[in-house]
């Protein structure tokens, strides 16, 4: 299927937001299971989540890379990834559902985010989930210009932005799970299996 295609590109052209992504899927895949989604649609969601950033690999390796804040020039050049991720999607002939979640998962609830600036539940449910998935790893991960927050703290740091970024009801849904379910958090370090190509690496059903 072409979206493991894609996905295997993003492998290709930069690992680390690879295995972010596949720690989004598999966060994204048991929030939406909670929430009542079927195995199918809570695996296209996964699938989403391994090419949400698949925009990414068109900008350049002097953005994306870089270990210091980004200028506003740069930061609007990184912006435009969603929109590159979706027009990628739409050429491949990918069904909306997953258009729709690649374009709208930087959109925030109080409609501060981007590309469209939508807010609340004209933002697409998918891209809801998606959004705090995201931003939960990110928080989580080490990256060149920040060190990894605990659990404890992005827990904090999301309850801060529960009514402007994300999704109250699905945050509250999501923070439950990671407090409750035992093993909930993807270990980071996950080199072993980032060496099989992506069809290996089966989005299990849920
Ligand atoms: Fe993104």
């Amino acid at each position: 299927m072409v979206l493991l295609s894609l996905a295997q590109s993003i492998q290709e052209r930069d690992r680390v937001t690879y295995e972010h992504s596949r720690r989004v899927a598999t966060y994204v895949q048991r929030l939406a299971r909670y929430i009542g989604w079927n195995r199918s649609d809570a695996r296209d969601l996964a699938l989403a989540a391994m090419v949400h950033d698949l925009g990414k690999t068109w900008i350049a390796n002097n953005i994306l890379n870089k270990s210091a804040a980004l200028s506003d020039i740069e930061r609007r050049e990184m912006e435009r990834h969603p929109v590159i991720g979706a027009r990628i999607l739409i050429g491949c002939e990918v069904p909306s559902f997953f258009v729709e979640a690649v374009l709208y998962h930087h959109e925030a609830w109080d409609g501060h985010g981007y590309p469209t600036g939508l807010s609340g539940e004209d933002i697409p449910l998918s891209a809801r989930l998606l959004t705090i998935a995201d931003v939960y790893d990110v928080l989580t991960s080490q990256r060149p210009y920040k060190a990894p927050l605990s659990t404890y703290a992005a827990r904090d740091r999301m309850l801060a932005g529960a009514s402007s970024s994300f999704d109250p009801q699905l945050l509250d849904t999501f923070l439950h799970l990671l407090s409750e379910t035992p093993n909930f958090v993807v270990p980071q370090h996950v080199c072993a299996l980032s060496h099989q190509p992506v069809e290996a690496m089966a989005i299990v059903d849920m």
